[in-house]
């Protein structure tokens, strides 16, 4: 079979796995078949047009999407055509995140299911639980080492559980979202056990060179992600005299995607996943899928070929699925997987704001927002059917992607403002409030990521330490300010587990040996349910966070002006410590004044006029106390003057 047959065989090919489903079942298929054609064939064609069973390894991928199409349960089909009729289901204001380890949440995947009430009270819709397939044992990268993606890792349950808990979160409006690590596999892995083995096919899933010249060649251009626990990218293998590339740990495998086996066996756990209920598939390090001697081996265009194709194959078989893009990389090379150009929304529909977060920890030891509000300005608009996932902070650690030219157009310089943003979250800057850690520190750059729980980098632990009541004060408010911008700006919000009660550093890593080299686990703790039980005591630091994470989800599902396809502008507030954001849409329109200092700050009534925010302004955030009279904060009993904002306040203002 030529390829020229190709497009039409594909259009009219008739998979077996659908023969015993009724009619009504596979017309939705086919018609997605003839849709998305072309978006299957043309990333597919370019990564691996050149075989010469291309034509029938294609159907393969068919026959792939269809089994999973065939065995996806009455329920998912059901969600698929009513998230097709609801296109934009998951940008809608109501969909709060929230993040957390199964075993330092819950326990097990079935104790999660005793969570649900409490998820539910703070307003959660959307639940990403960090990695849970099977890893290898020992040290393996917070589960980012998986042995086995068919199996849960058995300290937490086992697939059924994992369908039941769906299930359980799918009946309470709360969709799951789970990580596949699509770049790298376990050294324990089956694949790389055989291919230990000296099995030859299995080799050629993961990066192999017989000696150091290809390691070396590739060095000269690729960073070191974990320059000090795991330096350097390839890690020699005793056992085949070979060198495999190992861009994270040395026990991480990556694999190789110019090899079409590689992809079509992530294509099936991906549907795999899907199919035991998995509504978001988080997909790790995809920047790293694909290796390009010379460069840095990062977002090059072949890995966002790999995407498209999986988004467009998973949408053929389980089309209310969502794929997010775990790229950690500057805006000019993070928004093309959000689909650039032909693939405007055929990728992935999710990312990571990275920018965003960085921002918000930059603004909040400066004090200033200048360089903030032109970072943030730069970053392209994002298609329509896509969301930015928002966050103050996450299981990684924070590096300073603060680029020369953002810090020079702020007035500043670059390497000096990493360096202070270092110092003051590592707590060493004269006056700091912060309590973190340096990750990483990196001799040959300068480099120094910065490790540490929310509430210990805005004051809390210092603060409680020291009984200091109004540093407690401030310290909640600074939390809250952090996610009052991440609620208002756009996409998805995650909380981040813990955040909502204030829980501080966890040092108790240090005395496990498996944990104890990678300081990121300082801001991953096991859940303090005794500190939950405060949530509803406005005197504790809990509670007061609590209510107010609470209020925010609950005033944003109320604003459809806050809807993930309103853009947003970030606009000078002529006041420096003052981030201003415009989210403008036919739903309406928002201004959202966010006061970085511990000072009242004003925004003068002349430049709300200018920003087209004249007359009676109504701050929502405020509403709920109802006698909020002087809404632009002037305190003169009308509605005409200045925003005035009170040390580290959030206004979210309408017309
Ligand atoms: C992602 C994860 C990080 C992990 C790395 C390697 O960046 O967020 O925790 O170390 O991938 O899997």
């Amino acid at each position: 079979m030529t390829d020229a047959t190709t497009d039409t065989t594909i259009d009219r090919y008739k998979p077996p796995a659908l023969r015993a489903l009724p009619s009504a079942e596979r017309a939705p298929f086919y018609a997605r078949l003839r849709a998305l054609r072309p978006d299957i064939e043309r990333p597919l064609r370019l990564l691996y047009g050149g075989r010469g069973d291309f034509a029938m390894w294609l159907r393969s991928l068919i026959d792939v999407a269809a089994q999973a199409y065939a065995a996806r349960s009455a329920d998912l089909r059901r969600l698929d055509l009513e998230r097709m009729a609801v296109p934009d289901w998951f940008q809608d204001p109501s969909m709060i995140g929230y993040v957390c380890y199964v075993d330092r949440f819950a326990g097990t995947l079935d104790e999660v299911r005793d969570k649900i009430d409490y998820l539910e009270e703070l307003g959660v819709r959307y639940l990403h639980l960090m990695p849970l397939l099977a890893p290898r044992a020992g040290q393996n990268d917070g589960g980012y080492a998986v042995a086995d993606y068919r199996q849960v890792a058995p300290a937490l349950g086992d697939m059924d559980d994992l369908a039941r808990l769906a299930d359980g979160l799918r009946a309470r409006g709360i969709s799951l979202c789970v990580d596949l690590v699509c770049n790298h596999t376990a050294r324990e892995h089956e694949w790389a056990q055989r291919a230990l083995a000296g099995q030859k096919d299995y080799q050629d899933y993961y990066h192999m060179f017989a000696d150091r010249s290809g390691p070396d060649a590739y060095e000269r251009t690729v960073r070191e992600v974990f320059p000090d626990f795991a330096p350097g990218n390839f890690t020699y293998q005793p056992e085949i005299d070979r060198w495999v590339w190992t861009t994270f740990h040395d026990y991480q495998w990556d694999l190789n995607y110019s090899k079409p086996a590689v992809f079509s066996e992530n294509l099936s756990i991906l549907l795999f996943l899907a199919n035991r209920g998995v509504d978001v598939v988080r997909l790790d390090a995809v920047a790293f899928l694909w290796k390009r001697l010379g460069t840095d081996c990062e977002n090059q265009p072949e890995a966002h070929g790999i995407l498209q194709a999986l988004r467009a194959l998973s949408r053929l078989a389980a089309p209310g699925l969502l794929l997010k893009a775990e790229a950690i990389v500057p805006p000019p090379q993070l928004l093309p997987y959000l689909g650039q150009g032909p693939a405007t929304n055929k990728e992935c529909e999710l990312a990571y704001h990275n920018l965003l977060m960085v921002m918000l920890w930059s603004s909040l030891a400066e004090r200033k927002v200048a360089l903030m509000t032109q970072a943030l300005g730069k970053v392209a608009r994002i298609p329509s059917r896509t969301a930015w996932v928002t966050y103050v902070r996450c299981h990684d650690d924070i590096g300073w992607a603060v680029t020369e030219e953002d810090a020079g157009d702020a007035g500043l310089n670059g390497h000096a403002h990493r360096g202070f943003l270092s110092d003051f979250y590592a707590g060493q800057f004269p006056g700091s409030f912060a309590r973190g850690e340096v990750f990483q520190f990196n001799p040959r750059t300068g480099d120094r990521r910065i490790s540490g729980a929310c509430a210990s980098l805005c004051g809390l632990e210092t603060a409680l330490e020291h009984g200091d009541h109004a540093a407690i004060a401030l310290a909640i408010r600074r939390i809250l300010l952090l996610y009052g911008v991440i609620f208002a700006f756009g996409g998805t919000p995650l909380i981040y587990m813990g955040d909502e009660v204030g829980l501080t550093n966890a040092y108790d890593y240090r005395q496990d040996p498996n944990l104890s080299a990678d300081n990121r686990w300082l801001h991953r703790p096991y859940m303090n349910w005794q500190q939950v039980e405060e949530r509803h005591d406005s005197d504790t630091a809990a509670g007061q966070l609590f209510a107010g994470l609470r209020h925010l989800a609950m005033v944003r599902g109320q604003m459809p002006a806050l809807h993930a396809e309103a853009e947003r502008h970030p606009v000078w507030s002529h006041n420096e410590s003052v981030f201003a954001l415009i989210r403008d849409s036919q739903r309406g329109r928002v201004l959202i004044l966010a006061n970085f200092s511990e000072l009242s700050q004003t925004v003068p009534r002349y430049r709300l006029d200018e920003l087209g925010f004249a007359g009676r302004l109504r701050n929502r955030l405020r509403d709920e106390v109802g006698a909020y009279g002087d809404n632009d904060g002037d305190n003169d009993g009308d509605n005409d003057g200045d925003a005035v904002l009170d040390g580290y306040e959030i206004m979210w203002l309408e017309s």
